[in-house]
C-alpha cells in the first residue's frame, strides 16, 4: 500500500448534473471529494452516490454566494484534510435566456453573486491555501457563452467574467505553482442544460445546429477534460479557456 496521501478536491455544485458526474470520476481516480451544494440535500446524494462505489466524499453545503459560509466551509477542508490539490468551480445558475434590456435588478444581481462573485470568492481562498502548500491546479466551469456572445446577456456577462478570472490568475500564480484553466462546456444533456432540451423539438434543433458535431455533448466528456486539466499530464497549460462544444466556437 502506498504512503502517499490521496489527493483532495473541492467541486462546487457538486449535487447538480455536471458537478456529481465530476465527483464520481475524481474518487474513481483516487481522489477524497469534497462536494460543496447550496442544497444540502443534492450534494449528500452525491456523496452517497461516490462512497457505495467505493470513494471518499464529504458533502459541505454552503452557498458560494455568502463570504461567511464559503470560508467556514474552507476552515473545514483545512481542518478536515489539511490540503486541497484541486479544484473544480462549477456552481452556476442559468440567466433564464433574458435579453439585456430585459433583465430585472434582482435577476442581474442573483446571476452576478454565483456565478462572477462566487467563484471569485472560491478561487481566492483555494489559491491562498495551494500557494501555501507548493501548488495545485484549479479548472472554471465556464461556457461556450464565456467566449462567445449570447442572446442570454446576465449569464453570458458572468460566464465572460470568468474567462476573465481564470486569464487573470493564471498569470499572477503561474510562476508558483498553481495553474488555473477553465472548460467552456456547449449544449450538455445534463443540469442547466436539460432547460434547452426540454423547450421543444424546434428550439433543441436550433440550438444543436450551433455545433458542427450535430448532438450535445454529456457531463462525462466535459469531466474528462477536467480530469486531464487538474492531471500532471496538463502540466504546462495555464490560462486556457478549453471548449468541450461539438465545435461551436470554431464558426
Ligand atoms: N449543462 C450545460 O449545458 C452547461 C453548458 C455550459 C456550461 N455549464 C456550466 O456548468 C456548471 C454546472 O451546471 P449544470 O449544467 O450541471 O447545472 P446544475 O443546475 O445541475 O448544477 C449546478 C449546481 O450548482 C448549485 N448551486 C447553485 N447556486 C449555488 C450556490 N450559490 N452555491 C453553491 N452551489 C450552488 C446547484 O444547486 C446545482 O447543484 C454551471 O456553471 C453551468 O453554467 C453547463
Amino acid at each position: 500500500m502506498s504512503d502517499t496521501p490521496a489527493k483532495t478536491i473541492l467541486i462546487t455544485g457538486g449535487g447538480g448534473g455536471i458537478g456529481s458526474v465530476a465527483a464520481s470520476a475524481f474518487a474513481a481516480r483516487g481522489y477524497r471529494v469534497a462536494v460543496c451544494d447550496v442544497r444540502l440535500d443534492a450534494a449528500q446524494a452525491t456523496v452517497e452516490a461516490v462512497r457505495s462505489a467505493g470513494g471518499q466524499a464529504d458533502a459541505f453545503g454552503a452557498d458560494i454566494g455568502d463570504a461567511a459560509q464559503v470560508g467556514a466551509m474552507f476552515e473545514r477542508i483545512v481542518a478536515q484534510y489539511g490540503r486541497l490539490d484541486a479544484a473544480f468551480n462549477n456552481a452556476g445558475l442559468g440567466g433564464g435566456g433574458i435579453p439585456l434590456a430585459d433583465i430585472s435588478e434582482e435577476d442581474w444581481e442573483r446571476n452576478l453573486r454565483v456565478n462572477l462573485s462566487g467563484t471569485w470568492r472560491c478561487m481566492k481562498h483555494e489559491i491562498k491555501l495551494m500557494l501555501a502548500q507548493g501548488g495545485g491546479a484549479i479548472v472554471n466551469n465556464c461556457s461556450i457563452l464565456g467566449l462567445n456572445g449570447g442572446a442570454n446577456a446576465s449569464y453570458t456577462a458572468t460566464k465572460h467574467g470568468i474567462a476573465g478570472l481564470t486569464k487573470s490568475a493564471a498569470i499572477s500564480y503561474a510562476g508558483r505553482g498553481v495553474r488555473v484553466n477553465a472548460v467552456c462546456p456547449g449544449l450538455i444533456e445534463a443540469g442547466l442544460g436539460l432547460n434547452v432540451i426540454n423547450r421543444g423539438e424546434d428550439a433543441l434543433r436550433r440550438f444543436i445546429s450551433l455545433h458542427p458535431a450535430g448532438r450535445a455533448g454529456t457531463a462525462l466528456e466535459v469531466v474528462k477534460a477536467v480530469l486531464w486539466l487538474c492531471s500532471d499530464e496538463a502540466s504546462f497549460i495555464h490560462g486556457h479557456m478549453l471548449p468541450v462544444d461539438g465545435g461551436y466556437s470554431s464558426h
